[in-house]
């Protein structure tokens, strides 16, 4: 038996997928990646694709990249790992002052205390019990709840998802999950108000008005995905909503936490989607590009108010009880150096609009498609929202999978690319080369010709 055979046979029999319905999986001609090199990754077959996904929205700056490589084998001659509870090491060190520095710089300068964990998830989970935490050594215990958005998608442990509203995801675990104030998506194109974006004021922002005036006294904080609800399917919000929820919470004096798991690390134009609008909230969320793609690593950074609120004497019980086996890998920790290190030599932001201009200038070109009911992005982050009715908005029914027909057809051209159901998303390293770039645009607009 060759060796891809062996591969192949040994994850039909050992391996559960996250994500995936495995007896489509069995079906299927696994891709089994070996290599990577810049934006292209290599199967087994030795056949390369384009990584638009960005394994899964994490790489920024290319696989194989040297001084990353080179980071994370010189912190390998050093140790591996050792943990955080009860002492420190160097990385973490240098890296919460790193990112200190870089929230200062994009003007949230309030925060600078840096809990660490592994992924999106755990960041989520840490700022949610950070927040209910807060308050009860605030002498407050009423505030048991939390506001999230429709549509909002934090993560899949039991925490995360109670703020989570993707019915399909979470409506399942539903009878697991604690109650939550839930305020709508500002998803103009299908608002759920059924208002007429622009001239509606935020309609939207308005509910959320609503829900904080009526139960403000039992809630603890408000979650939201700032600028765009990722894997809801790239829903971008209209300029003023998230300044609002920061005015909302201000009004109410409630906390705000900002879940930039996906936006962070430059994905929407700007290195985080807080900037655009000059918010800062009391906590934020921060995962997936922070090792530039590499490693699994999470922060959750809060102000020193809420940091100082946990001091006390061992005997109060105010510490913060959390903590993961890998909290502060050395590793990851010297690779989101090096990273950052990569954001500041190549100004990595800096080199972004003319990828934004010719993105943006694509999927407007689609948007006349008679089947494409709308597109949007902000930054590299992009959605392309297919329908079977264009007048009527009507959606494809989810079992017909389009987005994975288009899919399939763009991996077929050497592309890979993931849908969120019936959106087909753009979502390729920072550092993906302008031609690339049009190349993927050309390969999805084909892909979505051919399927429609
Ligand atoms: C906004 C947001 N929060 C949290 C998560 C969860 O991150 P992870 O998959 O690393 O647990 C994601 C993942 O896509 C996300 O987009």
């Amino acid at each position: 038996m060759d060796d891809k055979k062996r591969l192949q046979e040994l994850d039909r029999r050992f391996i559960w997928h996250p994500f995936t319905q495995m007896k489509d999986w069995q079906a299927e001609d696994p891709l089994i990646i070996t290599e990577g090199n810049g934006c292209f990754i290599r199967d087994r077959d030795g056949r390369w694709y384009l990584d638009g996904v960005s394994s899964l929205w994490v790489n920024i700056h290319g696989h194989r990249r040297r001084e990353l490589d080179e980071a994370i084998k010189a912190q390998i001659d050093r140790i591996s790992h050792s943990t955080l509870l009860g002492m420190a090491n160097a990385p973490s060190i240098e890296l919460a002052g790193r990112l200190a520095e870089l929230l200062r710089q994009s003007g949230m300068a309030g925060l600078t205390k840096i809990f660490y964990s592994d992924n999106g998830s755990t960041a989520v989970e840490v700022a949610l019990k950070m927040a209910f935490q807060y308050w009860r050594h605030r002498g407050d215990s009423g505030r048991n709840a939390f506001v999230s958005l429709n549509n909002a998608y934090h993560g899949d442990t039991l925490g995360a998802m109670s703020v989570g509203g993707i019915p399909i995801f979470h409506d399942t675990f539903r009878p697991l999950l604690f109650h939550t104030f839930k305020a709508p998506a500002p998803y103009c194109y299908r608002c759920e108000l059924g208002a007429e974006p622009v001239h509606c004021g935020m309609a939207c922002l308005e509910k959320m008005d609503n829900v904080l005036q009526e139960h403000h006294q039992e809630i603890a904080a408000v979650i939201v995905e700032p600028l765009v609800q990722a894997a809801g399917g790239m829903i971008i919000w209209p300029e003023g909503f998230l300044r609002g929820v920061r005015g909302l919470c201000d009004r109410y004096g409630l906390l705000m936490i900002a879940d930039e798991v996906a936006t962070g690390f430059g994905r929407t134009g700007r290195m985080f989607a807080c900037e655009h609008e000059a918010v800062a909230p009391d906590i934020i969320c921060l995962s997936k590009g922070i090792t530039g793609g590499y490693l699994p690593l999470a922060v959750t950074v809060a102000t020193d108010n809420i940091y100082n609120a946990f001091l006390g004497e061992f005997s109060e019980l105010k510490t913060f009880f959390h903590g993961h086996s890998y909290t502060g890998n050395p590793l990851g920790c010297a690779a989101a150096v090096a990273c950052l290190g990569i954001f500041e030599q190549e100004d990595t932001t800096g080199r972004l609009p003319p990828k934004i201009k010719l993105l943006r200038e694509r999927l407007e070109g689609m948007s006349s498609h008679p089947h494409v009911g709308d597109v949007r992005n902000k930054g590299l982050m992009a959605g392309i929202e297919l329908v079977r009715d264009k007048k009527t908005k009507e959606p494809y029914p989810w079992e017909r999978k389009m987005g994975w027909e288009v899919s399939r057809y763009a991996r077929e051209k050497g592309v890979l690319i993931r849908p969120l159901g019936n959106v087909v998303v753009v979502m390729p390293p920072l550092s993906i080369a302008e031609d690339d770039l049009a190349r993927m645009l050309d390969v999805i607009h084909d892909g979505i010709e051919a399927v429609t």
